[in-house]
């Protein structure tokens, strides 16, 4: 692995492809215990977390399903503020075993503003399952269920996650050098 450029940003090799594929078998392991006989229905929030998804996927043993969505926020009213909507969660999660999967949680807002509302529709049991953490830029209080990295506050690229819209392609993790 070596540095790649991207609009004049520099970023250094950080999280290899061997050790990425490790610990999300080890992942898909202990998920495939947990809900053995649960059929689980996965969600996963696109773009980000396309290759985290898949390759999860391609390990759990037990029956479960899988669905895509994509997360969009308008300006609700005054009061309500902004909201996240899902585009395309077009499977009813009524006493479904739900497991999110998402690329990063990074201030933790997205997530802490969905759940609530997947927990209106009343699943058997609500957990999150994240490639990436970042603790230290977390100010949105959000139970992490299942993380396969905890991670310092430096912006990644790479396995999915992109910077403007480029580098999810990569195999690897990169993060941005010399930023802390
Ligand atoms: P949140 O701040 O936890 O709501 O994260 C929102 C979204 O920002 C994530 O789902 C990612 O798509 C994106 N994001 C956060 N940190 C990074 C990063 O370091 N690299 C690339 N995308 C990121
Ligand atoms: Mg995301």
């Amino acid at each position: 692995m070596s540095e790649i450029t991207l609009f004049n940003k520099v970023f250094e090799p950080y999280l290899p492809e061997s050790l990425i594929q490790e610990k999300i078998y080890a992942l898909a392991e202990l998920i495939n215990s947990d809900y053995e006989g649960k059929k689980p229905l996965f969600i996963a929030v696109l773009n980000g977390s396309f290759m985290f998804a898949s390759d999860l996927f391609k390990s759990i043993t037990i029956e479960a399903e899988i669905c895509f969505i994509k997360l969009a926020s308008y300006k609700g009213s005054k009061s309500t503020g902004q909201v996240i909507t899902a585009i395309g969660l077009d499977i009813d999660i009524t006493n479904r075993h739900i497991i999110i999967l998402e690329d990063i949680i990074d201030t933790g807002k997205t997530m802490h503003e969905f759940m609530p509302q997947l927990q209106n529709q009343q699943p058997a049991s609500l957990k999150v399952a994240v490639l990436l953490h970042k603790p230290d830029a977390t100010i949105f209080p959000m139970p992490i269920d299942y993380c396969c990295f905890s991670i310092p506050n430096r912006f990644v690229l790479g396995f999915g996650l992109d910077y403007d819209g480029f580098g999810r392609n990569l195999k690897e993790i990169y993060q941005l050098k010399g930023a802390e």
